[in-house]
């Protein structure tokens, strides 16, 4: 068992780095097949795109019903959120815009790029009205997402596409805005969202047909992005669309019907695309630590094993060993083996921020207790102990990249590429010797050394993929300058006319001389590093 600082946890392993100067990214898989590491940045349509109107997340963050809410909730939970609409995000539509961060990213030396294709832009009105091919698909939209390929083709990226990130068209979800969601007249026209099974159906129609169109050009596909977190948020918490509170049944439901998407979503990806396309999905794992303090006779311990195999493990479970488990509790003795779940997964797609500290709630228990504790989201204004923290308050964990990727490498066998890791600072302060030494480039340089300690220890990487090239749009905090997470930061107060000017950050070099190295180097004394326990930032040479 090894121990953290202000938490114990139950992962193996503990966080000592060895010498990893010697290892490369570039490594040869299990197979014996040569891995070409992929080096790029992730972004998500409704975070980047600018003027999408006809999505769930479009009505959640404008009903003023719908904020009021939000902001209680915050107020209660004791957390900033700051619902708005994105309104021009950074503009990604506009294609010359897109293009200039596409080659931004070639220009520090990367070669992948995730983005991801807005289904409400696809399918805006739903199969039922005319659409050029009678079903409903703009085609336009279609060549419009074919440019952006282009452009990503030019500069010799390799294109990572995800099929939903957290949005869906309104046709499919329009969230409630009134206190009676059963009597919500817009809700109930929609088809309900992730909880119903016609939203299963459609979803796979819409794979489908993006699959056909651009089966030539992808390679790797990601169908959801963390739907674990979609399940938390939108159907917990409650401050995320469609913003329910504390809805059980909901929430389970969800949650198989989105391990059902994901699997037929696979099948119809290789059956149009071929077999040779690569299908995963973008799986959100924070690396979980008993909150020790006061802890009671051992009740967060529990409570911690029991968010951790709700959170980080049933759906990998579920497509990989086609695990069904009724009651998603750790003890349930009950599971049984879904045929057509089973082996739905080319590579886990990992999207790893930072460690949490869990302890058992009362309510939670008592409401839904398969999704065992909860955490402080914002460790600095909680008061509790912590090591060192982004803007956002999340705690800095580098060796729990280690230890997730040796666990996932363990019990699945499946490469494995990170979909996201990134972090979240209000200025960029690395530069000029007066300034105080920024952590974004620490951050970088840290992950990447344990990355390179997976792949010392037989760990299939595929890649890594930094969240984000620019600072954008973020679901909690809108455009808060807390929430930066850019390589480049944006200037959104320039009063300019044109695109929002960008500027580089040192965490940009960090991640442009790790890749142009293809090896470690002297990163950690260029630009600092952080280490393995998240304890102490150990400041350039
Ligand atoms: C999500 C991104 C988000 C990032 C930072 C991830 O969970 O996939 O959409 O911007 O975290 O909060």
């Amino acid at each position: 068992m090894a121990h953290t600082r202000h938490g114990d946890d139950l992962y193996p392993e503990g966080e000592d780095l060895p010498d990893v100067s010697g290892v490369s990214f570039d490594h040869e898989g299990k197979d014996g097949r040569k891995v070409g590491f992929l080096w790029g940045v992730a972004t998500s349509s409704y975070q980047v795109e600018g003027e999408i109107l006809s999505n769930d997340w479009s009505v959640f963050s404008r009903s003023g019903f719908v904020r009021d809410k939000v902001d209680s909730i915050a107020k209660l939970a004791k957390i900033s959120i700051n619902l708005e609409d994105p309104g021009k995000a950074v503009d990604h539509w506009n294609l010359k815009v897109f293009g200039d961060d596409v080659r931004r990213t070639k220009s520090l030396g990367l070669n992948a790029y995730r983005l991801s294709i807005e289904w409400s832009r696809i399918q805006p009105a739903g199969p039922s009205q005319p659409g050029s091919d009678g079903s409903g698909f703009d085609m336009d939209a279609i060549s419009h997402y074919s440019r952006m390929l282009d452009l990503l083709d030019e500069a010799g990226l390799e294109p990572i596409v995800t099929l939903s990130h957290f949005t869906l068209p309104k046709w499919v979800l329009t969230p409630p805005t009134t206190l009676l969601d059963a009597e919500d007249a817009d809700f109930k026209k929609s088809l309900g969202g992730w909880c119903s099974k016609s939203t299963v159906d459609a979803f796979v129609n819409y794979v489908k047909c993006i699959s056909g169109e651009f089966k030539n050009r992808i390679k790797y596909w990601l169908t959801i992005n963390e739907p674990m977190s979609s399940v938390a948020f939108g159907y917990l918490a409650g401050i995320w669309s469609p913003g329910f509170m504390g809805a059980e049944d909901r929430a389970k439901t969800v949650i198989f019907n989105l391990i059902d998407a994901h699997a037929r979503a696979y099948d119809a990806i290789k059956q149009v695309a071929g077999s040779g396309s690569m299908v995963g999905m973008a799986h959100g794992m924070v690396f979980p630590k008993v909150k020790t303090e006061n802890d009671i006779l051992g009740v967060n311990r529990k409570a911690t094993a029991q968010y951790d195999y709700c959170f980080n493990k049933v759906f990998l479970e579920a497509i990989t060993d086609g695990i069904f488990n009724p009651t998603l509790m750790l003890e349930n003795k009950d599971c049984r083996i879904v045929e057509h779940w089973k082996g739905r997964l080319d590579f886990v797609g990992l999207n790893y921020y930072r460690s949490v500290y869990i302890y058992q709630n009362e309510l939670i228990s008592l409401v839904v207790p398969w999704a065992g504790g909860v955490f402080d989201e914002d460790l600095g204004s909680a008061g509790a102990r912590h090591n060192l923290l982004n803007d956002l308050g999340w705690e800095v964990y580098p060796a729990g990249l280690y230890r997730l990727l040796k666990y996932l490498d363990d019990r699945f066998g499946l490469p494995i590429l990170i979909t996201e890791n990134g972090f979240a600072e209000k200025t960029d302060t690395s530069r000029g010797s007066e300034a105080p030494i920024g952590m974004r480039a620490p951050y970088v340089v840290s992950h990447a050394c344990e990355v390179l300690h997976a792949i010392k220890d037989g760990v299939d990487v595929l890649g890594y993929l930094y969240w984000s090239i620019v600072d954008n749009w973020e679901w909690d905090y809108d455009y808060m300058p807390k929430s930066r997470f850019g390589l480049f930061n944006v200037d959104r107060e320039s009063k300019g006319k044109g695109p929002l000017p960008r500027v580089k950050t040192l965490g940009a070099e960090a991640l442009e001389y790790i890749a142009r190295h293809g090896k470690i180097g002297n990163a950690a004394e260029k630009f600092g590093t952080i280490t393995p326990s998240g304890t102490a930032l150990l400041p350039p040479k």
